[in-house]
């Protein structure tokens, strides 16, 4: 009985034992749990700390006062670090730099400033100087050489004679005695090859190139015009020898009206500052200016006055000749079938420009690859004269028509 007892107590303590056992072990897997959803709200945590001072570094960042753009003028003192700078609202002043910036100050860099006190907290790089940006600075100008530029033989030697030869041998004019030419005038209607045979010349004669725009000079430099042609004068000075060609001059050369609006003034003002630079420019053989205009009716006298431009050169449309040559150069490098008779295309096509030559034979390439063929044929040709001239009868303007 005694025995049985004992037993049965054995029993119930070894139940308790199993079932404290697994209590336990529900307890040890429980606690491994919260362990492991504490690491992984420690990562979160950590995670939403990173972001919060992620988030802090951007506010601190979009606080911060918007830096202005100067220019360096000169360096007083390196070591005392005191720099001359002008900033892009006018004044000049003389700062120091911030220690942030490590590269070396030199006047003429472009420079970003803090608001309040001016100090030089950036360098900027060149080609986000924001006087420069949008002027087209051709150092490798493209392979265009004189044999690209179709007719035009009296304006090539010309150009040969009044700008590539006193850059290339100026002491050829030092030596006859003779002030060597600085400036000429290319005029005639659109699409004759004045920004062509520029490019070539430059090209020829292996100097920096600079082309402006002076629609876009208007356009974009509202209120900053005459400075800017400052500045391009200043960079073909940089990097001289080289031609500095402003296209479309009328937009900025156009006769100064006495009954003027605002815009007129600014326009005029930026004309003055290119007359004073056309005329200070003179002692130095090195920089060739040329201007380029479909709309030599409109200049203003002042910019024709002798003295401003050595010579003005005609582009006169392209007479029966000079049209071969330009299909020629145009054609060169098209398949072209035997039956494509350039002479006759010459024929029909009286009032074509060089551009519209231009066009007309892309357009020809244009027919053959709707026919799915490789080969340009006669056909191809005159579809494309016959959209291509359409074309241009439609855009015509009175303008154009004036021209
Ligand atoms: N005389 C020419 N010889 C060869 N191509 C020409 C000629 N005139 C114009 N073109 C072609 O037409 C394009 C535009 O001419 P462009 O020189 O810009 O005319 P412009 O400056 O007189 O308005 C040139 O890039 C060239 O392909
Ligand atoms: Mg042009």
């Amino acid at each position: 009985m005694n025995t049985s007892l004992n037993k049965d107590e054995d029993k119930r303590e070894e139940k308790d034992n199993l079932y404290l056992l697994n209590y336990v072990k529900h307890l040890e897997k429980r606690i491994r749990n919260l362990e492991s959803e504490r690491h992984l709200l420690e990562a979160e945590r950590l995670r939403l700390e990173q972001e919060i001072h992620g988030i802090r570094n951007e506010i601190d960042h979009l606080r911060e006062p918007p830096l202005i753009t100067g220019r360096v003028i000169d360096v007083l003192d390196p070591h005392k670090n005191r720099v001359i700078i002008q900033s892009s609202s006018g004044p000049s002043f003389i700062v120091s730099t911030s220690k942030k910036v490590k590269d070396s100050i030199e006047s003429g860099i472009e420079v970003a400033l803090n608001q309040h006190t001016y100090s030089i907290m950036e360098i900027l790089p060149m080609n986000y100087d924001p006087f420069i940006r949008g002027m087209e600075v051709i150092d490798n100008i493209p392979d265009i050489s004189y044999a690209d530029v179709g007719g035009l033989e009296d304006q090539i030697q010309e150009v040969r004679e009044m700008v590539e030869l006193p850059l290339k041998k100026p002491e050829l004019f030092l030596k006859v005695g003779i002030e060597p030419p600085k400036g000429i005038l290319f005029h005639g209607p659109p699409g004759t090859g004045k920004t062509l045979l520029a490019k070539a010349v430059a090209h020829e004669t292996d100097v920096a190139f600079i082309r402006v725009i002076g629609s876009e000079l208007v356009q974009k430099y509202i209120g900053e015009g005459a400075r800017f042609v400052r500045e391009i004068f200043n960079l073909a000075r940089e990097k001289a020898p080289a031609i500095l060609l402003i296209d479309e001059l009328d937009a900025i050369g156009a006769t100064r009206l006495t009954d003027s609006t605002s815009g007129d003034r600014e326009v005029q003002r930026t004309l003055m500052q290119l007359l004073s630079e056309l005329d200070g420019f003179s002692e130095r053989g090195d920089i060739k200016f040329i201007g380029a205009t479909n709309r030599i009716d409109i200049l203003d006298t002042a910019l024709l006055r002798s003295g401003r431009f050595d010579r003005i050169i005609e582009f006169p449309m392209p007479n029966e000749i000079a049209r071969e040559q330009i299909f020629q150069i145009h054609t060169r490098k098209l398949n072209l079938d035997k039956s494509v008779n350039l002479k006759h295309l010459v024929n029909i096509t009286k009032d074509a420009s060089g551009a519209d030559i231009k066009a007309i034979c892309t357009e020809a390439g244009m027919f053959a690859i709707r026919r799915n063929s490789e080969i340009i044929i006669q056909s191809d040709f005159l579809q494309s004269i016959d959209k291509t001239i359409n074309k241009r009868q439609c855009r015509t303007t009175p303008t154009e028509l004036f021209v």
